[in-house]
């Protein structure tokens, strides 16, 4: 018989950890697999609108609120001519695409991707080519998209239709230039030098912009964490960001170690700030470097038939990780991560939005569908907007092969001042039994349930596909109480939260 465990969270309305800044709900669509052909993009399709985005994806899109969308890369972005991608489609060439080594036909560009941006209410945030080119043509691609009019670049945007500049805000210097495996691979020391040169350019041209400089490709990395500090040492003065990528797996099948990885993202994230700030400190600086998590996500289901793939095609079926209710409980952890650290990830991009490791998945000429890590992503994003508050936790705890020391229960609370809302997210990682949380709500008394919704299931193994696409969907549960400033609520084993409280 299931017993019940106990835990309990004291929630203060005066004690904040600061501002969530809605780019924390971002994503990423790069040129791979099926992400923008089949993807974003199908103007076969039945649902296809004029210019040949599917509103279908559009609309699972627009459902998960996503404020910013990373752009073309990823790995492409490294040996990618951004040229290639604009003017006449007819005249547009075919390349072999080094980094997945597939076929790009450049039918899509960036043009018609901030036409897509626009549809889904998003912001772009481009990367630019820091492995196989440099100042020059990231110079050139800032003209094009925001310069006003007036200058070769500027004016060629115009003549190809699009009158007005994107102004976008946010810029990668380069991908993941740490990584062996990244076309035009550097060291900290040569990669430091080209992206201070190319920020200090890029600033000149346009002062309004941020940047974001490479952290490390993962915190497993060999050069991890000295790269941060010889890359902050170089560019310090001219980035606004630095970014973190991580993926975890399940490959041993091992859930409860799995699940613990958000403490490892945790530990990720802890490191880059102190490394941030001791450069900060180094330099005598009063600016302040914030992180950009953009790349994050589950990603090891479609590793063996990804090693089988025969080179250059045209939009293979490339990293198509199928994800299971285990997956999505572990994103729910990495959102809760994300959220502790409110006050210095400014920008996240769930890695990434369509066919690509992604919460959305497309049937060539058909469904569209949401994958089980949709619903976690889809909730922070909407419900978790405001103040994130530091919360107090006491649950029992359990070691794994990786992790000592973890707590059953991973929660935070978000308050909507706008709404009069307070939300609590919570995991309950515990195998066996439900959870029951007594919560403390200090500043919140006459507030009352909204509603209580749960992402679980009989089989954490099971997943949402093409031919039972609802097998794992959130459902309302109703045991939540509130008696004054407590809240008591029964969270099941294995299980995703939200508790949503209004005046
Ligand atoms: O998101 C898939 C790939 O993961 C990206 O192209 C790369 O940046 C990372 O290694």
């Amino acid at each position: 018989m299931a017993n019940t465990q106990k835990a309990m969270m004291i929630v203060d309305k005066h004690y904040k950890t600061g501002k969530v800044d809605p780019r924390l709900y971002g994503s990423f669509i790069e040129h791979l697999g099926r992400a923008v052909y089949e993807g974003i993009y199908e103007p076969d399709h039945p649902k296809a609108d004029v210019r040949g985005f599917r509103k279908d994806v559009l609309e699972l899109v627009c459902e998960l609120n996503v404020p910013i969308v990373r752009y073309p890369g990823g790995n492409f972005v490294s040996g990618y001519n951004w040229e290639d991608g604009i003017g006449p489609v007819e005249e547009r060439p075919s390349r072999l695409e080094l980094a997945w080594r597939v076929i790009e036909t450049n039918e899509v560009g960036l043009n018609e991707f901030c036409e897509w941006a626009n549809k889904v209410n998003t912001e772009v945030m481009m990367a630019v080519n820091l492995g196989t080119r440099g100042i020059q043509d990231a110079k050139n691609i800032l003209e094009y998209c925001n310069h006003p009019g007036g200058t070769y670049w500027s004016d060629l945007r115009k003549k190809h239709g699009y009158r007005d500049p994107y102004n976008i805000k946010v810029w990668c210097l380069g991908n993941e230039m740490d990584g062996p495996w990244q076309i035009g691979h550097k060291t900290a020391e040569e990669y430091g030098r080209i992206a201070y040169e190319t920020a200090k350019v890029m600033k000149w041209v346009d002062p309004e912009i941020e940047l974001v400089a490479c952290g490390s490709s993962s915190s497993k990395m060999p050069t991890f964490p000295e790269w941060e500090a010889t890359v902050l040492e170089h560019t310090y003065d001219y980035v606004d960001y630095l970014s973190l990528h991580i993926y975890y797996g399940n490959q041993d099948n091992d859930t409860p170690n799995f699940l613990a990885n958000s403490l490892d993202m945790d530990e990720f994230i802890k490191t880059v700030i102190s490394t941030c700030d001791y450069v900060k400190a180094k330099k005598r600086s009063k600016k302040k470097i914030n992180l950009s998590f953009d790349e994050w996500n589950v990603w090891y289901h479609s590793n063996e038939a990804d090693s089988k793939l025969e080179p250059w095609s045209i939009a293979p079926h490339q990293l198509e990780d199928i994800y299971n209710l285990e997956d999505a409980l572990l994103i729910g952890c990495m959102l809760i991560t994300l959220l502790k650290h409110a006050d210095r990830v400014k920008i996240g991009c769930l890695a990434q939005l369509v066919n690509v490791i992604a919460p959305i998945m497309t049937e060539k000429g058909g469904l569209a569908w949401r994958q089980t890590i949709y619903y976690p992503f889809m909730h922070a994003s909407n419900y978790g907007r405001g103040t994130v508050l530091n919360p107090i936790i006491d649950a029992p705890k359990y070691d794994t092969k990786d992790y000592m020391d973890v707590p059953i229960i991973e929660a935070i609370a978000v308050e909507n001042d706008d709404k009069d809302e307070l939300t609590i997210f919570a995991v309950n990682r515990d195998m066996e039994d439900g959870v029951d949380l007594e919560c403390t709500i200090a500043g919140y008394e006459g507030y009352k349930i909204k509603e209580h919704i749960v992402l679980d299931g009989d089989d954490v193994k099971a997943s949402n596909t093409l031919e039972n696409p609802n097998r794992i969907v959130p459902r309302n549960l109703s045991n939540a109480q509130i008696d004054g400033e407590m809240l008591f609520v029964n969270l099941p084993r294995l299980s995703w939260n939200v508790i949503r409280l209004t005046k």
